[in-house]
């Protein structure tokens, strides 16, 4: 069977749910096909961290009302160093602006039933297969769903199928440039049916490794440790883990609650990138595109920025009958997306255990962080980079700056 739509969107995660929302509400048609089943996509235990940026949109596109009744706006961060601890404070430092903490799923959630509550197509386990005609006014994405091929047939297609996705294995190899780093420390971690021993986040460095705390309702915490890139979760019973935060995330006067752990992962930590997010008529948004380590909680925030470049540009080729936008949208991401690497890459370089302590490395972390202790200019770079700045103050007044120069 062949389906017709404006947009084909590829992976139904926060990427291709918020273009299908955003483009729907410009009067833009779209089909989005998502391999896995609801029920996994749903499980999916992942990102926690949300930029006042991706909830404004959320609140714009009208799929903000569990978020803002369950969500918790947190109004400043600690960090630990050696068991020390400091606040950086987001209000005058970010004008207001703060982060949110819901759960990645909850998004999901939310954005699946207000697209199918619309009567929109999404259909779950229906894999693409390839992707043709992608230099030409009609791609096509061939599927595969219920045992059966198909066929949705488009006028742009857009590739938001996470790291391991279709997307960008379409692209001609040479059509791009990469950039990849990995990291020498695995993150493990964690959800527990245990209240918040915080209200607000810890990020920590401990001569045993980064911790971090994170919460994601007043009975349910989430947390991290930096773990050996070849850990197994089973070498983590939940005793060593609670021993292990306990340890690293501890300061005077301040106590870990512990309870049954009912989640455990490991994720590797790498940064990747490529230099061009388009080719002909393909966009890839998101994880297909650019993978930053999650210390910061940058990823999902960046999917969503994407999105709202790749928007701008097929509105304005829907109502100005304009290419112009679209050609500049990998430009536009990309700073962003450099951005966002720098500050995931200060933030996990900050806080992990790279060498011994007392070593050269360590000295440089220590120095940097007694700095941040005691500079109001310091707090104020990682306050706004945390929350994340805003379209207007940063992608707008550097494509002016570029355009000038
Ligand atoms: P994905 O969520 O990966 O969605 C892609 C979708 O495409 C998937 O559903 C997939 O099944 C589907 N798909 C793939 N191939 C096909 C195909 N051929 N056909 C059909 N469908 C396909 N980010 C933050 O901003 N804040 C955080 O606090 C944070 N914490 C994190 C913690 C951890 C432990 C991890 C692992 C990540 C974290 N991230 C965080 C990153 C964040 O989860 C990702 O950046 C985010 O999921 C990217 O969204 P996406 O829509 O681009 O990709
Ligand atoms: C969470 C994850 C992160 O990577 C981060 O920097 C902050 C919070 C989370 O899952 O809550």
């Amino acid at each position: 069977m062949e389906i017709k739509t404006q947009v084909g969107i590829i992976g139904a995660g926060p990427a291709g749910l918020t273009l299908a929302h955003w483009l729907k509400k410009h009067g833009i048609s779209s089909v989005i096909l998502e391999n896995r089943s609801r029920e996994y996509v749903e499980s999916r235990v992942r990102a926690g961290l949300l930029e006042q940026n991706t909830v404004d949109i959320l609140k714009d596109l009208g799929l903000a009302d569990r978020l803002l009744k369950e969500g918790q706006e947190h109004h400043g961060v600690y960090l630990n160093f050696d068991n020390q601890r400091i606040r950086v404070p987001f209000g005058k430092l970010t004008g207001d602006r703060n982060i949110t903490i819901y759960g990645q799923q909850e998004i999901v959630k939310d954005m699946t039933d207000a697209w199918q509550e619309a009567g929109e197509r999404l259909f779950f386990e229906a894999e693409a297969k390839k992707i043709i005609d992608i230099e030409t006014s009609n791609p096509k994405i061939y599927y595969t769903f219920e045992g059966e091929n198909h066929t949705l047939s488009c006028d742009f297609v857009a590739a938001c199928d996470g790291f391991h996705g279709l997307g960008r294995k379409t692209m001609p190899k040479d059509s791009y440039g990469e950039y990849q780093v990995t990291y020498p420390f695995s993150w493990l971690g964690i959800l527990a049916n245990v209240a918040p021993s915080s209200e607000e986040l810890i990020y920590a460095y401990h001569e045993r490794g980064f911790a971090l705390h994170s919460l994601r309702s007043n009975t349910v915490s989430r947390l991290y440790i930096q773990v050996e890139n070849d850990a197994k979760v089973e070498d983590w019973p939940d005793e060593r883990i609670w021993e292990e935060l306990s340890v690293r995330l501890a300061t005077e006067g301040w106590k870990l609650n512990s309870g049954p752990i009912f989640e455990k992962s490991i994720t590797p930590m790498r940064s990747y990138f490529i230099d061009k997010m388009q080719y002909g008529r393909l966009f890839l948004t998101g994880d297909a595109a650019h993978i930053v380590p999650p210390t910061g909680g940058k990823g999902l925030n960046l999917a969503v920025a994407d999105v709202k470049h790749l928007v701008d540009g097929l509105v304005d080729y829907y109502k100005n009958d304009s290419i112009k936008t679209l050609d500049n949208y990998s430009s536009q991401a990309l700073k962003r997306n450099w951005r966002a690497q720098d500050f995931s890459n200060f933030m996990t370089t900050l806080f992990h255990k790279q060498d011994e302590h007392g070593s050269f490395q360590y000295q440089l972390q220590k120095a940097k962080f007694d700095y941040i202790s005691i500079s109001e200019a310091y707090k104020t770079t990682i306050a706004e980079n945390y929350v994340g700045l805003p379209f207007e103050s940063f992608e707008e007044i550097l494509i002016g700056i570029n355009e000038r120069s």
